[in-house]
């Protein structure tokens, strides 16, 4: 069995977990917290400095769960004394906020953190992540949708919630389920049980997806080089409209890329005599 599965996983006895928070400053990982632990909000920005620990107690179905919570600051600053505190995990939540894109396009970086503290021999296959797209109150500054969020998650078999912790929207459903994943770890014998979404698009499609949102024009897009024959681009096409097409592929954000492939392709052969 894993170093990080609790020992005492009898259905019904008590569990103790640890969960650590991750992601930026500021994107409101204490926050989230403190609305589940006690219920509100506070608009002034303090830091967490270093960590914070508390202690929760939660029930799921017929057992307690005793919850060590190890919440993170997010400052670069404060990198050796996070690094301490990887280990012996088994759940994650991982905070970005939905109109900070520089803290979505951080995940990545705090994945491959926590992946060296923990070294060689750590596993993070029986970890439980769960990101949460916050600050989904700030509409109008809103620029990651909720499609790239939950492909980055999903696509990595990791929850996806979309959550306020202004509003406590999405909240208590994401711990619920977090923690219910956590328990069906440790009852599965530490593997991390597969959300039933991600097992329903695959990493090339997903891959594909997030290529096509970063493209820097049609061609591009349609993974041609300019002065690519018609052939050309009409085989490129083909290939990705077999991929995407919102018959075939339920990948969040399918339709919108199978619709800018077609796009792309009209706009290309107009260019091509
Ligand atoms: P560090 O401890 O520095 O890593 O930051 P943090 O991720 O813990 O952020 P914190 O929870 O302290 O929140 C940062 C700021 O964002 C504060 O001013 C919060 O009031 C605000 N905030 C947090 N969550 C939300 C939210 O859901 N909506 C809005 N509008 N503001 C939020
Ligand atoms: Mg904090």
């Amino acid at each position: 069995m894993d170093a990080n599965v609790p020992k005492r996983k009898e259905p019904g006895k008590s569990l103790r977990i640890k969960v650590i928070s991750m992601g930026n400053a500021e994107v409101g990982k204490s926050c989230i917290i403190k609305r589940y632990c006690e219920k509100r909000f506070v608009s002034k920005y303090l830091a967490t400095i270093g960590i914070d620990y508390g202690v929760t107690k939660v029930q799921v179905r017929d057992r307690e769960i005793k919850v060590n919570i190890f919440d993170m600051a997010g400052h670069p600053f404060f990198y050796e004394v996070r690094n301490e505190f990887y280990k012996d995990t088994q759940g994650v939540m991982l905070v970005y906020d939905v109109g900070q894109k520089d803290s979505f396009d951080a995940l990545d970086t705090w994945l491959a953190e926590m992946k060296q503290d923990l070294g060689p021999h750590g596993n993070m296959e029986n970890v439980v992540f769960v990101v949460c797209a916050n600050k989904i109150d700030c509409t109008k500054h809103r620029c990651v949708d909720e499609s790239e969020g939950r492909l980055w998650a999903e696509s990595r078999g990791f929850l996806y919630f979309e959550t306020s912790a202004q509003t406590g929207e999405g909240i208590n459903e994401m711990f619920q389920t977090f923690y219910a994943a956590i328990v069906d770890l440790c009852e599965n014998g530490g593997k991390r049980p597969i959300p039933n979404s991600s097992a329903s698009f695959t990493k090339e499609q997903a891959d594909t997806i997030r290529r096509i949102r970063n493209s820097k024009d049609s061609w591009d897009m349609l993974g041609v080089k300019p002065g690519a024959s018609r052939d050309e681009v009409n085989k490129a096409y083909r290939r990705l409209a077999v991929l995407l097409h919102p018959d075939k592929c339920v990948a969040p954000g399918s339709e919108d890329a199978f619709k800018a492939v077609v796009n792309a392709r009209t706009a290309v052969l107009k260019n091509i005599k």
